[in-house]
């Protein structure tokens, strides 16, 4: 998933989208990875990077990393592209991802996936 920092979040309209695409689809996420990428001009980016992965981190999707956080920095494309730290950021996260595809499915057909438990929804209401 990626997006671009508005007043250090994530873009709206993405968020709406990911609130319906985690909400009302119901097929299984588990293990299916997830990535965020972050494109800003100067700062909120990690704010938006939190929020992006914690759709991931409820529906048992391994959140992939890279060797920094997963952002570039610009306001245009050909700044972007003077941004080499962020690009290589960029190019070890895609590595990454790809071998945690390759990793979980090999996994998966020698192990199975781990059992989930499901069921237990706390909220406190009985006031205990
Ligand atoms: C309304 C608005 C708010 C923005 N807020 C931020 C911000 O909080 N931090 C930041 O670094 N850049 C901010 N920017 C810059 C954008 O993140 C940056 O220019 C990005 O590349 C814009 O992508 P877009 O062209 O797809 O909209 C903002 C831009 C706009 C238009």
């Amino acid at each position: 998933m990626g997006t671009p920092v508005y007043y250090a979040g994530a873009n709206g309209m993405l968020l709406a989208f990911l609130d319906r695409l985690f909400f009302s689809t119901h097929f299984d996420k588990s293990m299916k990875v997830g990535a965020s990428v972050i494109s800003s001009r100067r700062a909120g980016s990690t704010s938006a990077y939190d929020e992006i992965n914690k759709y991931f981190g409820i529906c048992n999707m391994p959140i992939v990393s890279s060797t920094y956080w997963n952002e570039v920095h610009g306001s245009k494309q050909e700044e972007v592209e003077k941004d080499l730290e962020g690009l290589q950021t960029m190019r070890n996260l895609a590595r990454n991802m790809a071998f945690m595809m390759k990793a979980i499915q090999l996994g998966k057909e020698k192990y199975g996936l781990p059992k989930m438990e499901r069921g237990v929804f706390t909220n406190f209401s009985d006031g205990l």
